[in-house]
């Protein structure tokens, strides 16, 4: 069987607090690659259980942080009927596959991955099993449906390079197999990541030398996909800045990383690079350009906001969603399995 030459394959965790990083750094690349390739958007649930039940909140909050991953995704323009929208658990696939990736790996390079370091912290000894493994799972993710591109944010680059390796690695060391069963030279590609524009990190409000994320205790740090336009526009107003005027280029943003991360996003939600940005605000204090910046916030959100409050009423559509795209899902990833399966010399495959 041929290898699929555009399919494209990411996956948000249902952890909570969606908000402007993920929109901006993934969500709406997903939306934009539609028109080019095959694409499968995956909330990976199984993901979200490597880390303590406090912080992914137990089995309710689960249910509604999936539907709400879901209901983002279809309201920021996702077309589940040409593509496909499921939830990782749905196909079991997912982790047979993460377990032959546990046996590809090496011990040294998850040692390397600095996102265990960070979510792990200083109690190492009591982080799980999985938290370690997650970029095994994340491997398998996306190679189960052989997916040649990944669009993610800026944070995921290394857990991409690892995948590559353990495609190149599976495919090195069953190499004569591979071929001998008819599938050429590789069986999985080498996956390309999708990391580019002018919001490829976006910063806390409070604090621009920090992430955006779920998990910051201040609300003010970020935007979430849920807030009203009264909240998004208070949250700007309240972002942390200099003070000094915007300056008349994109290298006198140097050393100012709040006035960075605000041009940013303004880029990015204009679909504008930040040279035109600083263009049109040279010299302006932050009291004209954040006003300006909030409009444009509330006119890009507000909608997927009301979008994704109509879903979350009605979770049988959600849910419907989910299914089918699992049912669709599963048709490519039995097929994976099976040849892996094979590939490997398992015997009844
Ligand atoms: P997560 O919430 O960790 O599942 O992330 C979902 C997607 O959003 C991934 O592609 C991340 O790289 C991306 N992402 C998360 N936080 C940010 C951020 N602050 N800036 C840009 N992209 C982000
Ligand atoms: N690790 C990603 C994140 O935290 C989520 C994820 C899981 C993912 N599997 C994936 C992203 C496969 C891209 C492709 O953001």
């Amino acid at each position: 069987m041929s290898q699929p030459t555009n399919r494209v394959f990411s996956g948000v965790q249902p952890t909570g607090n969606l908000h402007l990083g993920n929109y901006l750094g993934a969500i709406r690349k997903f939306v934009a690659l539609q028109a080019s390739h095959e694409c499968i958007y995956c909330v990976v649930d199984l993901h979200a259980i490597t880390q303590p039940t406090a912080v992914w909140g137990g089995p309710a909050e689960l249910a509604r942080n999936t539907r709400e991953v879901t209901a983002a995704f279809l309201a920021s323009g996702i077309d589940p009927g040409r593509h496909i929208v499921f939830n990782q658990s749905q196909v079991i696939e997912h982790a047979e596959l993460a377990w032959i990736f546990n046996c590809v790996a090496r011990m040294g390079w998850l040692n390397r991955m600095t996102q265990f370091k960070e979510k792990a912290g200083k109690d190492r000894e009591n982080a799980s099993v999985g938290l370690f493994a997650y970029p095994t799972l994340m491997a398998a993710d996306i190679l189960l449906y052989r997916a040649t591109h990944v669009p993610v944010g800026e944070d995921q680059k290394q857990h991409l390079e690892l995948t590559r390796d353990i495609a190149q690695k599976f495919n090195n060391d069953f190499a004569e197999r591979i071929a001998e069963l008819g599938h050429g030279e590789a069986y999985f590609p080498l996956t390309e990541p999708v990391i580019e524009g002018p919001a490829t990190r976006v910063m806390s409000l409070r604090d621009g030398s920090k992430k955006m994320s779920k998990s910051d205790a201040s609300d003010l740090s970020r935007i979430n996909l849920t807030d009203s336009a009264d909240e998004i526009a208070r949250k700007i107003r309240k972002a942390k800045t200099d003070p000094e005027p915007l300056p008349g280029t994109v290298a006198g943003l140097a050393g100012r990383p709040e006035a960075e991360n605000l041009i940013g996003i303004y880029a990015a939600l204009a679909d504008l690079d930040r040279e035109a940005v600083i263009a049109r605000y040279a010299g302006q204090p932050f009291s004209v350009f954040k006003p300006a910046l909030a409009d444009l916030a509330v006119e890009k959100l507000a909608p997927i906001n009301a979008e994704m409050r109509r879903l979350l009423e009605d979770p049988a559509e959600v849910d419907a969603v989910l299914a089918d795209g699992a049912e669709r899902a599963r048709a490519i990833a039995r097929e994976t399995m099976r040849q892996v399966r094979q590939i490997i010399g398992f015997l009844g495959a």
